[in-house]
C-alpha cells in the first residue's frame, strides 16, 4: 500500500521493548492502514541508520538506549524537551527535515497527572539517580512549577553536573542524605535501576521512615509493577504510582505525529501490556 505509513524503534538491544505491542495496539484499535517494527542496531551503525530513514519510508520512530544522543545528533531540530535532556526519543519528519523530540518527561507528567492529581503542588521532590531518565524526570518537575528539586546519586559528581545543567531549582546531594531530604518532601521519584527484576539490588532504593502522610511515591521501573520501593511505600500507607504508565503516555506524542491520530491510554491497553510481562 503506498500511503501506509511506517515507523520503527530501534535500540541495541531491542527485543524486549514493549513499544511494538503498544503502536501495535493502536494501529488495530483505530483501523490505521500503518506498521511499527523493532530494529536492532549496533552503536556503531547508528548514525548510518538515522541518515537513512527518509531513503527507507519511514515517517518516524522511537529511540531507545543506546541511541537516543546519537538520535539528538542526527536530527537537524529539536524539540524544548531535547533540548532540554540533550536527548532524543522520538524522530519525525517536518519538510522533509529529521526532528528530534522527547518524550519521556511529558510521559512521566501525564502519568501523574492521571494517577496522582495535583502531584506538582505537592511540596519539594526527592530524585533519586542521575542518568539519562532523570534528566526526563527533572525535565517534568521544572516544566510544572517544582520549585524545589533534590536529586540524590550514588555517584554525586553525577548529580553536581545535573544541578550545574538545570540551575537554581535543582539542589545535589549524597545518597546518605535522602532520610533527611525526604523529611518534608511531596514527592519521591526513583530514576535508579534499583528494584529492577534482574538487577543484584533488590531492597527499597531508599527508607521512607520520614516521609510525610501526604507524600508520592512513584518509580520509572516498571518490572516489576510493584517495585520494592513502592511496596515499601504503600505498607507506610502512602500514595504510589507505577512506572507503567510513563511508557504508555510517552509513546502518544509518536504515534500522532506519524500516524495523525491521538491515540488514548486505556485500561485495555494496560492490561494488555501487563499481561504479557
Ligand atoms: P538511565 O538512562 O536509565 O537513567 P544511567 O544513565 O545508566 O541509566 O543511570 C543509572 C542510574 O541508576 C544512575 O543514577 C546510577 O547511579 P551512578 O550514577 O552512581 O552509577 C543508578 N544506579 C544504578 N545501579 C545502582 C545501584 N545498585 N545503587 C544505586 N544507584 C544505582
Amino acid at each position: 500500500m503506498a500511503d501506509m505509513k511506517k515507523a520503527f524503534v530501534c535500540g541495541h538491544p531491542i527485543a524486549h521493548s514493549r513499544s511494538p505491542k503498544i503502536h501495535g495496539y493502536w494501529l488495530r484499535a483505530y483501523g490505521i492502514a500503518g506498521s511499527y517494527e523493532a530494529i536492532d542496531v549496533a552503536p556503531a551503525d547508528a548514525a548510518a541508520f538515522f541518515a537513512g530513514l527518509a531513503q527507507k519510508g519511514f515517517a518516524g520512530g522511537n529511540v531507545t538506549i543506546p541511541h537516543k544522543e546519537a538520535a539528538f545528533a542526527a536530527a537537524v531540530r529539536h524539540d524544548e524537551a531535547a533540548e532540554a535532556i540533550g536527548a532524543v526519543n522520538t524522530l519525525w519528519f517536518e519538510d522533509g527535515a529529521l526532528v528530534g523530540g522527547n518524550t519521556d518527561a511529558a510521559g512521566f507528567a501525564a502519568n501523574l497527572d492521571e494517577h496522582a492529581p495535583g502531584w506538582a503542588g505537592n511540596g519539594p521532590a526527592v530524585v533519586l539517580g542521575a542518568g539519562g531518565a532523570s534528566r526526563a524526570v527533572i525535565q517534568a518537575l521544572r516544566e510544572r512549577g517544582v520549585r524545589d528539586i533534590r536529586v540524590a546519586n550514588r555517584t554525586v559528581s553525577r548529580a553536581v553536573e545535573l544541578a550545574d545543567r538545570f540551575g537554581a531549582t535543582l539542589s545535589a546531594h549524597a545518597v546518605e542524605a535522602v532520610p533527611e531530604l525526604l523529611s518534608d518532601a511531596g514527592l519521591l521519584v526513583n530514576t535508579t535501576a534499583v528494584g529492577m527484576a534482574g538487577k543484584d539490588a533488590d531492597g527499597p532504593v531508599a527508607d521512607l521512615a520520614r516521609l510525610p502522610r501526604h507524600a508520592i511515591v512513584t518509580d520509572i521501573v516498571y518490572v516489576p509493577l510493584e517495585t520494592p520501593l513502592l511496596a515499601a511505600a504503600k505498607r507506610r500507607g502512602l500514595k504510589t504510582v507505577d512506572g507503567l504508565g510513563m511508557l504508555l503516555h510517552q509513546a502518544v506524542p509518536g504515534f500522532e505525529r506519524w500516524f495523525g491520530r491521538r491515540p488514548e491510554v486505556t485500561d485495555q491497553l494496560r492490561a494488555m501490556i501487563v499481561a504479557d510481562m
